[in-house]
This record gives structure tokens, sequence and C-alpha cells, in this order.
């Protein structure tokens, strides 16, 4: 019932729609400084040509295959066939997570897919559980899938280097760093350096066993020195050895094209991941398909970022919700490994006050709740001039339940001073193109279904 309704209200809002796109100017911003005490990063639009937006309009009002929709991805691509697939699957039934397979020497092993990190690692047999204060606690306590029961392939990395990573959710990981082969979507990344994480502090799904970053070189986590208790570590910058993740190696090796594409599917195992193209995704409208640059986005803990690309970071024309657009600009990340999206404080509170009944924040939770059977507003980021409608369905997340007031948690959070967050909510609807030779992102809106 929702849905239809919601749908026709789509139609009308897409007529006006046409007419916003046309009356607003793009991006004069080009730098932005979002320093807070916890996240600070700054972002810069990279000046840099855009040729292949010509050839896009090509695409518009014409439905074309998935096959012609890598013409868009320019020359480079189509002088070359080697494209590996590779299923993704949802590990909860509300589409919170999305794993994939990958081979490490023979054996095969679910992994977190994250493009808003670099570094590939799995569990080690005799791994270390901690919680958050770091007192060792039951290993299944950490919630992994089985934990890798080999060794590297060949041998540690020397002179010995260790990962130390924290994630945004405060989930700690750590351990030794050293070299194996990777198969992923039939495609062998040679002496891949990895970590076998021996210490951790994790809420995992039971399911998967490591984490697959997808993010730049200069977002990965080694340092000089043997894995050791923490507190023996050295995290300094100045200790820091960068390296080359998975897919940069993919393409270091000659294996691919510089391109990978994700089209994942809520509740389901039928997602898609292509290493250097665009998977066979169903539903595609080509008639819509947004070019954003890639811009850099620089962490100040971590000096290389300010002029490498870290994180895969696009700045989209605006928000609409209901009947208002929001225009102001700001960067935000592409992030497979987050379930929400994080927006600016006053637009998250917006949108959020737009559900009927209007979602309140739940500081305990730092996110918005509202009645699990609430009406949900149109809700579409604006990227390329293209509105990239969140489906419905996805907006209201009815396991995330407050036991105090049973209300159901909304996808749109409060994202603080930054970064924001463009998460699993935005991605189930379109088929994300990470054009890493071109610097740029491309969108194809899927069909809702
Ligand atoms: C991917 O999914 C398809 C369809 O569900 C299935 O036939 C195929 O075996 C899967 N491939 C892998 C490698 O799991
Ligand atoms: C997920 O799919 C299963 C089987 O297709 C269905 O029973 C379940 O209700 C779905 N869950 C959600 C959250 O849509
Ligand atoms: C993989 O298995 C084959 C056959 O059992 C064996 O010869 C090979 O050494 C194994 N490779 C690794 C890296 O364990
Ligand atoms: C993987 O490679 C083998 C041999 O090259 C090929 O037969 C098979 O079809 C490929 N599978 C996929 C999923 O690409
Ligand atoms: C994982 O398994 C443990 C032990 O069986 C259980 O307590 C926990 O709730 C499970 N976690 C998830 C996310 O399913
Ligand atoms: C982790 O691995 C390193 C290197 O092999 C070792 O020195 C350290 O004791 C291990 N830590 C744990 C908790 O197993």
């Amino acid at each position: 019932m929702l849905r239809d309704t919601w749908r026709g209200g789509l139609a009308l809002a897409l007529l006006l729609a046409g007419s916003f796109a046309a009356a607003y100017s793009r991006t004069d911003m080009q730098e932005f400084q979002l320093a807070s005490p916890t996240h600070p990063w700054t972002a810069t639009r990279v000046h840099r040509t855009t040729g292949n937006v010509q050839s896009i309009h090509g695409y518009r009002g014409s439905r074309t295959n998935s096959k012609s929709v890598a013409a868009i991805l320019g020359a480079h691509h189509r002088r070359t066939a080697s494209t590996g697939y590779e299923n993704i699957t949802t590990t909860t039934a509300y589409g919170t997570q999305y794993a994939t397979v990958a081979r490490w020497g023979n054996h095969s092993m679910m992994m977190l897919l994250d493009t808003g990190s670099a570094d590939t690692w799995l569990v080690w047999r005799d791994f270390l559980c901690t919680d958050y204060y770091g007192s060792e606690i039951p290993q299944v306590a950490c919630g992994f899938g089985p934990a890798f029961p080999g060794d590297f392939q060949y041998g540690y990395v020397t002179p010995q280097q260790h990962m130390y990573i924290q994630y945004g959710d405060g989930e700690v990981v750590t351990g030794p760093m050293g070299y194996a082969d990777i198969t992923v979507g039939n495609i062998t990344v040679k002496r891949q350096e990895v970590c076998l994480a021996n210490r951790t502090y994790w809420q995992g799904n039971n399911m998967t066993s490591g984490l697959m970053g997808l993010a730049w070189p200069a977002l990965t986590n080694a340092y000089f020195g043997p894995s050791e208790p923490p507190e023996d570590e050295d995290h300094s910058v100045g200790n820091r050895v960068e390296y080359s993740p998975l897919f940069t190696s993919m393409v270091s090796q000659g294996l691919v094209p510089p391109v990978f594409s994700i089209a994942i599917d809520r509740n389901s195992s039928s997602g898609i991941l292509a290493w250097g193209g665009i998977p066979p995704a169903s539903g595609l409208d080509t008639s819509r398909i947004a070019t954003m640059d890639m811009i850099i986005t620089s962490l100040i803990p971590v000096p290389a970022t300010a002029s490498e690309y870290s994180f895969y970071t696009i700045i989209p024309d605006g928000w609409q919700y209901d009947q208002a657009t929001d225009t102001k600009k700001y960067p935000y990340i592409m992030d497979s490994g987050t379930t929400l999206c994080y927006l600016p404080p006053s637009l998250a509170k917006a949108i959020n006050q737009a559900f009927q009944p209007e979602a309140v924040y739940l500081w305990m939770y730092s996110a918005y709740f509202t009645s699990c059977n609430a009406i949900v507003p149109p809700i579409a980021v604006i990227l390329n001039g293209f509105r990239f409608w969140l489906n419905p369905s996805d907006l209201i997340y009815r396991d995330m339940v407050d036991p105090i007031t049973n209300l159901c948690m909304t996808a749109i959070a409060s994202g603080g001073d930054g970064p924001y967050i463009l998460g699993d909510v935005f991605m189930q609807n379109a088929l994300v193109v990470f054009n890493v030779g071109a610097a740029q992102m491309q969108f194809i809106p899927r069909e809702f279904y």
C-alpha cells in the first residue's frame, strides 16, 4: 500500500524535478573545511576535464542494455575483455551489510565488502577477541565466521609490519602483515599484502571472517614493527608504511582495467561486483547515468590524503525530500561498509521531520526513530542533475526497534561535522561504478523491486 501510494508521488515529483534541475547552478564551491575534534577532514574538488560527460549525454532518452553501458567507461575499457564477476550476499534479512567470497590460497572465505577502507584481512585461527577495553573475551563473542586456518602463503612482510585499524564504529583490528594470492571473481592477485588479524574488538555477523577494503592506498593502515600488544606498537604517522591494496594490485598486475562496479541487492545473494567493468545487472535505467568527479578528501591525521585520493568521495548537487530541495554542497563518501546515510545535521533533521509521524532523535543510538509503520516521504539524492530515489522500504529498519518506545530506526542519520556518507541504503538503488582510472564515479539507477 505504502509503496503504491508513493510510486504515484514519484512520477509527479520527477516531472517537477526537471524544472528544478535547470534552475540551480552547478557547484561553485571548491574547498570544504569540515574539521571537528573527532573526525578532522577536508575535501578539495579536483580540477580536471570531464571528457566523459559528452558521451554520456548520448545515452539519454534511450534504454540500452548493459553491454552498451560499458561504452561509457571509455576507450581503455572497450579494448579489454577481462572482467571478473562475483556474487554479493547480504548478511542480514534487512540488507545492513554485504559480503563476498574470496579465495586465500586454497581457502574460500566470506568477507565484508567495504569501499570505505583499504585494508584486506582475515581473522586468524588463534586470534584474541577483546572487549572495548582490550580485555580478553571468548572468540565467539567477536562474531566471526570460520577463522582462517592457514598461514601467509609467502610469509611475513620483511622487515615485519603490522596492521592497526580502528573503524568508524569503534571496532579495532590488528595483526601481522604478509603475502598471499587472493582470488576474487576468477581473478587471482599474486602476492597481495594482507593482514591475518590476531587481536580484534569486533561485533560480527557470525558469517564473515574478515573484510575486503577497496579504497585507495592513502587509507591503508600498515606500520613498521611486528604485531605486539597495542601499547607496544607505534601507530604514529611517521611509522606508517603505505602499500598497494587489493584493487590497486589487481590493476597494477594488469589483470583488469582500473574500474570496478557494485550492484547490491537488498535481502538477497544476487548482488554483483564486477572487477574491470560493469556487471550484467538487470533493471538499469541507462537513460539517467550520472557522472561525478571523485574528489580528494583530506584526513588531517593522515598527511598523504591531502594530495592523494583516499575515500571514494563525490559532491552531490543536493537532496530532495517531499516537496523540498536542499542544494547545499557537501562531500559524501561512497561506503558499502556503512548501512545508513549520514547527512549534515540540519538536513538529516529536516528529512526525518518529513516522515509521518515525524522521526525523533534518540541520542542513545545517535539515530532517528519513528513509528514502525510511518509514512515515508520520497527522498532522493541529486547526482549530476538526476534524482536517485531511495527505496521507501529501506528507509525504516523494522528490526531496529527501541524497546522502550517501540519506535523503529530510520535510514537517515546525522553525520555531525562529517564525513557524510552514502551507505547501503543509497547503494541498493543504483549500479555504482568506481571508475578509478578516470577519477570519476558513475551511477545508474535501478528499478525498485
Ligand atoms: C552466484 O549466484 C548465482 C545465482 O544465484 C549462482 O548460480 C552462482 O553459482 C553463484 N556464484 C558463486 C561463485 O557463488
Ligand atoms: C527477505 O526475503 C525473505 C525470503 O525471500 C522474506 O521472507 C523476508 O520477509 C525478506 N525480508 C525483508 C526485510 O524484506
Ligand atoms: C592447494 O591445494 C593443492 C592440492 O591439494 C596443493 O598442492 C597446494 O599446495 C595448495 N596450495 C596452498 C597454497 O595451500
Ligand atoms: C573462470 O575462469 C574459468 C577458466 O578461465 C572459466 O571457465 C570460468 O567460466 C570463469 N568463471 C567466471 C565466473 O568468470
Ligand atoms: C552470533 O552467535 C552468537 C553465539 O551463538 C550469538 O550470541 C550472537 O547473537 C550471534 N550474533 C549475530 C549477529 O547473529
Ligand atoms: C600476533 O602475531 C604476532 C606475529 O606472529 C605475534 O608475535 C603475536 O604474539 C600474536 N598475537 C596474538 C594475540 O596471538
